[in-house]
C-alpha cells in the first residue's frame, strides 16, 4: 500500500449559498489534485462541510427545523455545487456524520486520559458569528469589537480547556526548522511573529450543551459539546481513520469497522486554507496532533481573499460574485481558468466583471479556442484530417517548456504554469502568422513544409490538452476528442513531443469558447 498524496480544503460552514471564496479554494485544490494524479501520483482529495455550532443551530431554529434536517438540505446543495465545479474529490466529509462524530469522541477520550485537558470557569466575550471567545486584544482602539465578530455577548461558564502552552516552544522550533510548513513565506513569518510575541492561551474546547446542543457530545461529560473548531479540524484525521489508515491506529483503538480497502493518507501533504483561518491550522492543529502522537501535516498552504471591484465581498452590501451565475453564463472552465490565472496562491485578488470578460475573450476565445480551431481546421482542409509525417524541430523547446510547467505544478505555482502554457500558444500563433499555411497550401512545391507546419500545430494542440487538464478538464477532454484521441488527456508523461502518430485521423472540429456578442449583453 502506497501513501497517497493527501490534499484537503477548509470545510465550509453550512450556511447560505457557496460564494466566490469557497469556489476559489475548492478549484485550486482540485487543480493541485488533478495535477498530481496526472503526474502519476495516487491522490486523495478531501473537502466537505462544517456543520455544527451556534450559528447553524440558530438558523435551523429560525426556520422551524431540526439542525440535522436543516444541514441535510443545505448539504445536498453544497454537494451539487462540488459537482458543478467538476471537483475530483475522493470523499466529502460532513461533520454531522457518525463516522466523524465517533472518531472525535474517541480522540477526546484519549486526550483526556492522557491529561491534556482541565476544567475551569470562563468569563469572557463570545462572538457567535466566529464561534469564538474574544480577548481584549481583539478590541478596536475605541474599545468596541470589530463588526466582523457580529453580536458579542459576555458569558460566564465552566468549560474544558486544552493545554497549549506546554507546546509553544516546540511549535516555534518546528516552524523554524521546517521552512515549508507554512507557505507562502510571509504567512510563515506571520505565524512565527505571533508565536514569539504572545503567550498562547489554552484553548477552550467545549460549550455547555444547555447553550449549544448542536455539536458533538463530550463523551466523558455529556453536559458539554465540543467546540466547533476542535470538531472541524479533526475532520482531516477522522476521514483517514474511516479509511482505516494505519497511521491513525494509535488514536482509534476501539473505533469503527474497517472498510474493505485501507488507504494510507496521513500525514496530509497540503491543507489548503484561507488567510483568515491560519491560526487554527498553523498553531492549534499541529499542537493537537502532537498531543495525539501523530505527525503534523507537511504543509499549510494559505491562499488570499477575493474582493470584488476593490471592496470586501459581503452579502449585506450586495457586493458579491455568484459563482453559479457566472458558470451558467460563461461555462465552468472559464470560471476555473479566471480564478487560477488571475491570482497566485497567497496574495488577495480582485474580481472585476470586465477583467473576467477580457480573459474570456482574449485568453480563451481568441487565444486557446482560436488556436485549436485554426490548427485542426487547416489539418482537415489541407490533409483531410490525417496527421502528416512527424516533425521534430519543436521537440526540444516544447519538452523544455513542459518540464518548466511540471515544476510549477509541483510547487503549486498554478498561475505561472498557465502563463507558461500560454507561452506555448503564443509561439504557435506567431508561427501561423509567419508560415502562412493558407499560402503554402496553394503551392504544391511547399507540401513538405506544410506537412511540417500542420504536424507541429496538431502536436502542440495535443500537448496543450494534457497540460491544461488539471485546470480546465472538460475543455481538455474536448480538445482530445477533436484530435480523435481516445480517453482523457490526464497523463502528464504523454506530454512528450511526438505522441501524435502520422496517419492518425482527427475527429470533428468545433468551437471551444464561443465568442460572446457584446451588444447582446
Ligand atoms: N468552517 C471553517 C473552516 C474549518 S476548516 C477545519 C470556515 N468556513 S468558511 O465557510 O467561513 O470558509 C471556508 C474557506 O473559504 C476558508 O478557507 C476561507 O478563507 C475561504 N474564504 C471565505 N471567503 C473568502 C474570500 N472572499 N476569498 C477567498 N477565500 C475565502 O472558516
Amino acid at each position: 500500500m502506497n501513501k497517497r498524496f493527501y490534499i484537503t480544503t477548509a470545510i465550509d460552514y453550512v450556511n447560505g449559498e457557496p460564494h466566490l471564496g469557497h469556489a476559489y479554494e475548492k478549484v485550486i485544490a482540485d487543480v493541485i489534485a488533478r495535477a498530481r494524479r496526472s503526474l502519476g501520483e495516487e491522490v486523495f482529495f478531501l473537502t466537505g462541510l462544517d456543520e455544527h455550532g451556534q450559528k447553524v443551530q440558530q438558523a435551523a431554529l429560525e426556520r422551524g427545523k431540526a439542525p440535522q434536517e436543516y444541514c441535510d438540505g443545505l448539504a445536498t446543495l453544497w454537494k451539487s455545487f462540488a459537482v458543478k465545479l467538476n471537483l475530483s474529490n475522493d470523499d466529502f466529509i460532513r461533520t454531522s456524520e457518525p463516522r466523524h462524530k465517533e472518531a472525535v469522541q474517541a480522540i477526546l477520550n484519549k486526550l483526556r486520559r492522557e491529561g491534556h485537558f482541565y476544567k475551569a470557569q470562563h468569563k469572557g466575550f463570545y462572538s457567535t458569528r466566529q464561534e469564538t471567545f474574544l480577548t481584549d486584544k481583539d478590541r478596536l482602539p475605541d474599545g468596541s469589537f470589530d463588526p466582523i465578530y457580529g453580536e458579542v455577548t459576555e458569558l460566564v461558564e465552566d468549560d474544558y480547556y486544552f493545554k497549549l502552552k506546554p507546546h509553544q516552544q516546540w511549535l516555534i522550533d518546528y516552524i523554524e526548522a521546517n521552512s515549508d510548513f507554512v507557505a507562502p513565506t510571509y504567512r510563515r513569518n506571520e505565524v512565527l511573529g505571533f508565536l514569539k510575541n504572545n503567550v498562547l492561551e489554552d484553548l477552550c474546547i467545549t460549550r455547555p450543551a444547555a447553550r449549544l446542543s448542536w455539536g458533538i457530545s463530550v463523551p466523558f461529560d455529556p453536559s458539554f459539546v465540543t467546540y466547533v473548531w476542535f470538531d472541524a479540524l479533526l475532520n482531516y484525521i477522522t476521514v483517514p481513520a474511516a479509511w482505516a489508515d494505519p497511521a491513525t491506529a494509535p488514536i482509534l483503538s476501539s473505533s469503527a469497522p474497517s472498510p474493505k480497502r485501507a488507504l494510507q493518507l496521513w500525514p496530509a501533504d497540503v491543507h489548503l486554507v484561507g488567510k483568515d483561518i491560519i491560526k487554527f491550522h498553523a498553531v492549534y492543529w499541529p499542537i493537537l496532533l502532537k498531543a495525539l502522537g501523530l505527525p503534523v501535516p507537511k504543509q499549510i498552504l494559505v491562499h488570499g481573499w477575493w474582493q470584488k471591484d476593490g471592496e470586501k465581498i459581503a452579502k449585506s452590501t450586495g457586493n458579491i460574485v455568484d459563482p453559479q451565475a457566472v458558470i451558467n453564463e460563461w461555462g465552468l472552465d472559464a470560471f476555473r481558468y479566471y480564478v487560477v490565472r488571475e491570482l497566485d496562491i497567497g496574495p488577495d485578488g480582485n474580481w472585476t466583471d470586465s477583467g473576467f470578460q477580457s480573459r474570456y475573450d482574449d485568453d480563451l476565445a481568441k487565444g486557446l479556442g482560436n488556436l485549436i480551431s485554426r490548427s485542426l481546421t487547416m489539418l482537415k482542409k489541407y490533409r483531410n484530417g490525417i496527421v502528416p509525417k512527424r516533425s521534430d524541430d519543436w521537440a526540444s523547446a516544447t519538452d523544455k517548456a513542459v518540464s518548466e510547467i511540471e515544476k510549477c505544478l509541483r510547487s503549486y505555482e498554478l498561475k505561472s504554469a498557465l502563463e507558461n502554457v500560454w507561452g506555448l500558444m503564443k509561439r504557435s500563433d506567431q508561427y501561423i502568422e509567419k508560415t502562412a499555411p493558407f499560402k503554402l497550401a496553394k503551392d504544391p512545391s511547399q507540401a513538405a513544409l506544410l506537412d511540417e507546419v500542420l504536424y507541429n500545430l496538431a502536436e502542440t494542440c495535443r500537448i496543450l490538452a494534457i497540460l491544461l487538464w488539471p485546470f480546465i478538464p472538460a475543455t481538455s477532454g474536448r480538445i482530445y476528442a477533436q484530435l480523435g484521441l481516445p480517453g482523457q488527456p490526464d497523463q502528464f508523461r504523454s506530454a512528450k513531443w511526438g505522441g501524435l502518430a502520422p496517419g492518425h485521423a482527427i475527429g470533428e472540429v468545433g468551437p471551444l469558447f464561443p465568442r460572446k456578442d457584446q451588444t447582446a449583453r
